[in-house]
């Protein structure tokens, strides 16, 4: 796996991070909205829940506070013996700290994860803009993205 900045680490999420930053790093993303800390942590908790199932990741630099995030949602099926595939979601990295390699380590964190539970594939959407970043990630072209929104 790809080298962090010294002092930074990798670590799952955790029921404080409310306060550590990782709604501001969703919010380069995409809109995140006002969230309560009791709301975050009511979903926060649903999702503890459910940790075979859900892994949120969050890279912290030296001072604790959260500059990266990725989410693995582990879909189970039927199909090829019971077997499981990996959704890659919600990859975002703090817009200072952007070009560090610290995507790149968020992805070869959750791919890693992935292996461990038994999936035989990882898939994600993204913007042909990011493209080049998941091929950098050892990711390819599949596929069309169909949206129907509600
Ligand atoms: N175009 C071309 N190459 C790129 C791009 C790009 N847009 N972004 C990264 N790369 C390359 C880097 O140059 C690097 O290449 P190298 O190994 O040859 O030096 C390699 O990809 C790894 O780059 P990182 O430094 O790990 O990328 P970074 O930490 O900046 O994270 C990310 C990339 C997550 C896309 C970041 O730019 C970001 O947060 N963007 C805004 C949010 C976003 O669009 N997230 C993705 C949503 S899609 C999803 O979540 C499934």
């Amino acid at each position: 796996t790809t080298e962090l900045p010294e002092g930074y680490s990798v670590r799952p999420l955790q029921r404080t991070d409310y306060q550590k930053g990782f709604l501001d790093v969703l919010r380069v993303l995409t809109k995140v909205g006002d969230i309560s800390e009791e709301a975050w942590l009511e979903r926060y908790d649903w999702m503890a829940k459910r940790n075979e199932e859900y892994f949120i990741i969050c890279i912290v630099n030296g001072e604790g506070t959260i500059v990266g995030v990725g989410s693995l949602v582990i879909e189970r099926k039927f199909l090829r013996n019971l077997g499981a595939v990996g959704h890659i979601e919600d990859i975002t990295v703090q817009s200072s700290e952007q070009g560090k390699k610290l995507g790149l380590r968020i992805i070869q964190t959750l791919d890693h994860i992935a292996q461990q539970v038994g999936c035989y594939k990882c898939i994600l959407d993204c913007s042909e803009k990011n493209q080049p970043f998941y091929e950098k990630c050892g990711y390819k072209l599949a596929g069309v993205q169909m949206v129907y929104h509600i």
